[in-house]
């Protein structure tokens, strides 16, 4: 795992955004996998900057994104669809589409899911697979568990990531119980890894996380035996790693 040192949160989206750009340079036809959150809209804003200059161009590239709130159709603002649409996809030449998420207003899981697998498979694969980190270690939907799921599946989201995803919707009450994500061997099949970490309050998950012992109950752990994953973090989140890094 390469560890990029960011100075603070813009510093952390600028060389994210350096990394992803490079990506589409080198491969325009390339696969992204893209996350939301709060962690990767500062990359978004420098991609969009970088795009309206002209020295990007999203026209061959297609998206699969980790996750969908089950439920939420794509019009709801606090879907994963109209994130993506309002910090990207609007504001750059990427064909509509090319950019997938799984359809949260599929109400049968299988068949949810089964059709996003499929979707990820005939993309032939992500080439590189944007992340950020949940308070509990969890990558896209991926929640502690006593097993890694492989492939799109349903989860039920833990009281934590209920509680940290809270602040987006009017009450608690609103934020969905249950969401699509892509499965972890879907997320180490990517050929490169950019996971993207910023903040104080995530600080002890980067250290047990990235420095522990790797288990499904901090299932970013996972991410120590992909051979090509690049950690950038602000020194805030890096603040408990001064005495490994
Ligand atoms: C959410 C998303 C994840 C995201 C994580 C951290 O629940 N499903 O993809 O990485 O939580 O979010 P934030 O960046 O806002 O801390």
């Amino acid at each position: 795992m390469r560890i990029y040192k960011a100075k603070d949160y813009n510093d952390m989206s600028r060389k994210a955004a350096n990394i992803i750009s490079s990506q589409i340079t080198l491969k325009p036809n390339c696969v992204l996998g893209l996350a939301t959150g709060s962690t990767p809209i500062g990359t978004y804003e420098h991609l969009v900057e970088w795009y309206k200059q002209g020295d990007l161009d999203f026209s061959e590239v297609t998206t699969v994104n980790l996750d969908e709130y089950k439920g939420l159709p794509r019009d709801n603002d606090q879907s994963y669809y109209y994130f993506m649409n309002e910090h990207l996809f609007s504001k750059v030449n990427i064909d509509k589409n090319k950019t997938f998420l799984p359809d949260g207003t599929e109400a049968d899981s299988d068949v949810a899911c089964k059709k996003y697998n499929e979707i990820i498979h005939a993309t032939g694969g992500v080439d590189l697979q944007l992340l950020g980190l949940g308070h509990n270690g969890h990558i896209g939907f991926n929640e502690p568990s006593d097993t890694f799921e492989k492939e799109t599946h349903c989860i039920t989201l833990s009281e934590r990531t209920i509680q940290a995803n809270m602040r987006f919707f009017p009450s608690e009450k609103d934020v969905p119980r249950q969401a699509y994500t892509m499965g972890i061997q879907t997320i180490l099949s990517a050929g490169k890894i950019l996971i993207l970490v910023s903040g104080e309050e995530k600080a002890d998950i980067v250290k047990t996380a990235f420095f522990g012992p790797v288990t499904p109950q901090v299932p970013a752990s996972i991410l120590q035996f992909h051979k090509d994953v690049i950690l950038v973090a602000d020194e805030a989140a890096l603040s408990q790693c001064s005495d490994i890094i």
